[in-house]
């Protein structure tokens, strides 16, 4: 655990004890964002033992998933961004830089059991915001936060699979993972996010049309019902696509929102913004009910107590993407951040569980602390609160290469490597690395897969 040495810290630490209870946070006062983000950071980071001897950088305990790493470090860029504070960059640095697997592809061999194509694309998006709010640079000899994004969406397009739903991404890579006949929404909005900011980044058309080509195929499924612009969470390939679980996700949402948003400040091209506008408006009435005080719910799990171990983070993407796009496509600005405001309040409200009486739970509608508490919960509730710095300074919005970004691209990163499909529609080198040991998991996860799709009807939900 780090020393408290930020003053920030100290000062909220004082304002807790003063008031007793919860976080106490002035969401018009950068003073009272930055105090209280630090307090939620410095226990979000609590959680990490990745930075102690002998553990491995990178990596969070059981039961939190690789994915959820990456996105924590991806978060934590965000907060020195909005925040200033400089305390956990040199591990976040080190966290990210040891996870980008031999191919610099974040593949690293011993995850291949919880790597899919949305968890690789967590790490990639960790990179690309490196990038675009320039992170320091990981130096001589490292790959670059640019290329590192480069390789993941080489390797991912590489990966359409035309041979079943007439295109898009599978949710797995392997196919021994549970989850090979599932194409879900956020493996393919990642892909799709992905390609938008490395068009913007890079201004190369390719990743434009791509994003297009990916777009085009995802609205003319089931996985997205575009006169209600609702956004499903996945078909299964042994339907060839034709229905879709209908399950609700706030950031199935965002991934697709905050990418068009990157495409319209790029291109300024009038059909993003209509995406935009009508993927917003689901948005806002789905996720922020009115009659549980218009702040931020994750409406499938969180009002019945049964998320899993995933889904509390997802909150914290919802977030993160509606700041971006409050930044990309000014005009919407006030609309986003009526919402936020309220939920960067009413999250904040409620931090007041655990030891320390200051861990977050997940019910942000309510000023008593819900009893939960984990790596999402408080992930979900450090990202609110923090983006109230874009509502109270002046933040400059992600860069590119011309304006000020210095990560130097490889626009061939990730090719040739195991993680690129082979004919077969399997990355083909990867099949001979799998061990006997990888063989017997993978026996166990096949019957899970087989048995949730006898229960589900073939719909997998991240887990
Ligand atoms: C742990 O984190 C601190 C602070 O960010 C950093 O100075 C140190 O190098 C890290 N240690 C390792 C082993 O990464
Ligand atoms: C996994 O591989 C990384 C290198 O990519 C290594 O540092 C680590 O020790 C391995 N084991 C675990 C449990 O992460
Ligand atoms: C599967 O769906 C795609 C896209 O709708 C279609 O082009 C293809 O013919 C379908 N394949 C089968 C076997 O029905
Ligand atoms: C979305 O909401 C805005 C503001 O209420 C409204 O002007 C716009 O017409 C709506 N768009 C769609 C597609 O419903
Ligand atoms: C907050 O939402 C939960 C469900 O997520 C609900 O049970 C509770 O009654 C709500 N509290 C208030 C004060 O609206
Ligand atoms: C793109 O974003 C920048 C930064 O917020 C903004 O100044 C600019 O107006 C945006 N461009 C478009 C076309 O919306
Ligand atoms: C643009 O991106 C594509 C796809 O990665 C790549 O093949 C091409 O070389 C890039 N072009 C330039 C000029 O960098």
């Amino acid at each position: 655990m780090k020393p408290i040495s930020s003053s920030w810290l100290v000062n909220a630490l004082c304002l807790t004890a003063q008031f007793g209870s919860a976080l106490q946070l002035d969401v018009s006062s950068p003073d009272s964002i930055r105090s209280t983000a630090s307090v939620v950071a410095y226990d979000l980071m609590s959680y990490y033992t990745g930075n102690r001897t002998g553990d491995v950088p990178g990596n969070l305990p059981a039961p939190y998933y690789w994915w959820e790493a990456g996105a924590m470090f991806g978060e934590m860029i965000e907060y020195w961004y909005y925040t200033g504070d400089t305390t956990y960059n040199d591990e976040v640095k080190a966290a990210l830089l040891h996870q980008v697997g031999d191919d610099k592809d974040y593949m690293p061999r011993n995850q291949s059991k919880s790597l899919g194509n949305d968890d690789q694309v967590f790490w990639a998006f960790s990179a690309m915001s490196a990038a675009e709010l320039k992170f320091e640079d990981p130096g001589a000899g490292q790959p670059s936060w640019l290329a590192l994004a480069q390789a993941v969406f080489n390797e991912q397009a590489s990966r359409w699979d035309a041979g079943t739903c007439g295109g898009g991404l599978r949710w797995q890579i392997f196919t021994f993972n549970a989850g090979y006949d599932y194409k879900n929404a956020v493996s393919n909005g990642g892909f799709f996010q992905l390609a938008a900011r490395l068009a913007r980044y890079t201004q190369n058309e390719t990743y434009v049309d791509w994003a297009d080509k990916m777009w085009e195929w995802y609205a003319g499924t089931p996985l997205l019902e575009i006169d209600t612009w609702q956004v499903n969470d996945g078909s299964s390939t042994q339907k060839n696509c034709s229905d879709a679980s209908q399950l609700q996700w706030t950031y199935n949402y965002g991934v697709f929102i905050a990418g068009n948003a990157y495409l319209y400040n790029y291109t300024g091209d009038a059909k993003y913004m209509d995406r935009i506008d009508g993927l917003l408006n689901a948005t806002l009435a789905r996720f922020f009910p009115q009659n549980m005080g218009g702040v931020m719910v994750e409406v499938t799990c969180e009002p019945l107590g049964n998320c899993n171990n995933d889904q509390p983070a997802f909150k914290a993407f919802l977030t993160r993407w509606l700041a971006v796009t409050a930044q990309l496509v000014p005009e919407l600005y006030e609309r986003i951040f009526t919402y936020l405001r309220k939920s960067a309040a009413g999250a904040a409200g409620q931090c007041s569980g655990g030891e320390l009486g200051r861990h977050c739970g997940r019910e942000w509608n309510t000023t008593t602390w819900d009893g939960r508490s984990g790596v999402g919960e408080q992930m979900s509730a450090l990202a609110v609160i923090q983006a109230m710095m874009m509502d109270t300074t002046d933040l400059a919005a992600p860069v590119g290469a011309t304006t000020g970004g210095t990560s130097q691209g490889n626009p061939s990163a990730g090719t040739g490597t195991s993680g690129t499909t082979g004919s077969n529609g399997m990355p083909a080198v990867n099949r001979d690395k799998i061990t006997t040991g990888d063989k017997a998991g993978a026996g166990i996860l096949t019957a899970i897969a087989l048995l949730l799709t006898i229960v589900t009807g073939g719909s997998l939900v991240l887990e």
